[in-house]
């Protein structure tokens, strides 16, 4: 018999799919053109029949949205546009009926301006303990006129904002992000305790926002490129927050996926000691272009560096922020950078959507864990929002040269001939969806053999039933050029042909699943993947 998967398990994290909500355009219940738990609640049956391990939530707490939600107001609530905290405990119990954990985001790096301790930090005099749970300073300049470092923006613009009083304070974000002071007792105790009280509501995981930048130079120096360490990103002290954190989630089991930005792989791993973080994204395979050599060095690379320390990788290809996986994979560039998204970028939707799918089945046969992003099991593509309707700051704050992020973040099609494709009772949902989408919807999907959906279904099927996918081991076979191909245990072989011809399938016993038809001769076609069993 086969041994158990580990989803079943206490070690479930270690290879789960996890589906990530982004609540404001998943379902919209009261019809008011906003997502919502409501909305969540109704569809919590299609998470489960598409076979996720874990739902993740990017943040539902009361906030102004102007990040979208990753500006906090209140931790202990949710946002009244999206329901209750009665109603996120309910959804947390549903979901579990069905089998389905719930993570949520937490955003310690920073909270909104309209944050009680923010309001209070501004209404208190320069000095004072309100303002030392955030980092005020005095300018630069004759009359302070100049910010108080140069360090640069998470996203473009300044990371410094004066107040009427002259006092300057950090925001790495936007100007309603103010960076909390993680020197500050006061801030700790309050995240511990924000922990405690989701943990306590049966939520399995956190997700932590801005891993890595929550510790800052107790100097603020100012930023010198290319010496180390950089005054805020990966600060030694983040390793002590991380460590009581754990201890924390260790008293209840729930686990930790943390979003940490970082090309070197050996400081990466440190996040990932056996006390600290169970898991990060692995944004190197994100931002890998579609070929076989740059992914082939990317998945040793991911491999190689989670193994001294024994966490389980994880495997991303897109998110809330990053451009739509078949929209990227139609491109030129096939990479991802946000330095360069611009307006009006050339892309072959009918290619990428090809490649997209070979993708699926690449990333649920490699070891660890799988992140999904809603839409990407409709395989959506990035949409383009009408400059007059773009909410993202990150297009604002570039002077409208970057598109933002809205693309990706349109409502879901559920149903083909239902206004707004189902997502709600309106027709104008708060960011316009395209007019093609009919034949993306989920109930179009559902009973099409070669949907996008009856793929992730198919392959989260086999996912669960194969004891050789998920946790474990991976060895690469030989192959022609530009194919890739590994086995997993119990005889299973995945094989994406990433060249620019057909290519040989090794000896197998039974073709489990396909990417896309195979040629009249048996020969696997580029841009196209399978699953064997050898
Ligand atoms: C990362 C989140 O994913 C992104 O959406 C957000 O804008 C920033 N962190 C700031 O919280």
């Amino acid at each position: 018999m086969a041994a158990p998967h580990s989803s079943r398990s206490d070690a479930w994290w270690r290879d789960a799919v996890i589906y990530q909500v982004y609540p404001r355009s998943f379902a919209d219940g009261d019809g008011d053109g906003t997502g919502d738990l409501a909305g969540v609640r109704a569809r919590l049956p299609h998470l489960a029949e598409l076979g996720v391990d874990a739902v993740w939530f990017t943040p539902w707490y009361a906030s102004p949205m102007v990040d979208g939600g990753y500006d906090v107001a209140d931790y202990r609530a949710i946002d009244p546009a999206f329901g209750t905290l009665d109603e996120a405990e309910k959804l947390i119990a549903e979901a579990a009926a069905l089998g389905v954990r719930v993570i949520i985001d937490i955003v310690p790096n920073h909270v909104s301006d309209q944050h009680a301790w923010f309001r209070a930090a501004l209404a208190s005099k320069p000095g004072s303990p309100e303002r030392e749970r955030f980092h005020f300073r005095p300018g630069r300049g004759a009359n302070g006129e100049l910010p108080p470092n140069d360090w640069p923006s998470q996203f473009s613009g300044a990371t410094w904002t004066r107040v009427p009083d002259g006092e300057w304070y950090l925001h790495l974000f936007t100007p309603e992000q103010p960076d909390l002071n993680w020197a500050h007792p006061d801030v700790r105790r309050e995240h511990e305790e924000v922990l405690r009280f989701w943990f306590e509501r049966g939520v399995a995981g956190v997700r932590i926002d801005s891993a890595a930048l929550l510790v800052k130079d107790p100097a603020l120096a100012d930023f010198v490129e290319g010496v180390d360490p950089h005054p805020y990103i990966d600060q030694d002290d983040l390793h002590v927050i991380y460590r009581s954190w754990r201890a924390i989630a260790d008293e209840y089991g729930a686990v930790f996926v943390g979003e940490v930005w970082l090309p070197d792989a050996e400081r990466f791993a440190r996040y990932l000691r056996p006390d600290e973080l169970h898991t990060a994204f692995n944004f190197n395979f994100l931002t890998c272009p579609w070929e076989a050599d740059r992914l082939r060095r990317t998945i040793d690379a991911t491999l190689a560096e989670h193994a001294p320390v024994g966490a389980p990788a994880t495997w991303v290809l897109c998110n809330h922020d990053v451009t739509r996986t078949v929209t990227r994979y139609g491109r030129e560039d096939t990479g991802f950078d946000f330095a360069k998204k611009r307006f009006g970028t050339p892309t072959d939707l009918a290619l990428g959507t090809r490649r997209a799918r070979a993708a699926a089945l690449l990333t649920l046969a490699l070891p660890g864990s799988v992140y999904l992003y809603q839409g990407e099991e409709l395989g959506l593509p990035e949409a383009d929002i009408p400059p007059e309707r773009i909410q993202d700051p990150m297009y604002f704050r570039s002077g409208g040269v970057d598109p933002g992020r809205d693309g990706c973040r349109v409502p879901l099609p559920w149903e083909a001939e239902a206004p707004s494709y189902g997502f709600g009772a309106t027709s104008d949902p708060w960011l316009p969806q395209p007019p093609d989408w009919a034949r993306r919807a989920v109930d179009r999907q559902r009973t099409e053999p070669e949907s996008m959906l009856t793929l992730y279904r198919e392959a989260l099927r086999l996912r669960r039933s194969e004891p050789g996918l998920g946790d474990g081991a991976l060895s690469w076979q030989p192959s022609e050029e530009g194919v890739l191909s590994f086995a997993r245990a119990g005889g299973l072989l995945c094989v994406v042909n990433l060249s620019d011809r057909p290519a040989v399938l090794p000896r197998h016993e039974r073709l489990l699943l396909a990417s896309g038809p195979l040629d009249t001769d048996g020969a696997l076609p580029r841009d196209t993947a399978v699953w064997l069993r050898a």
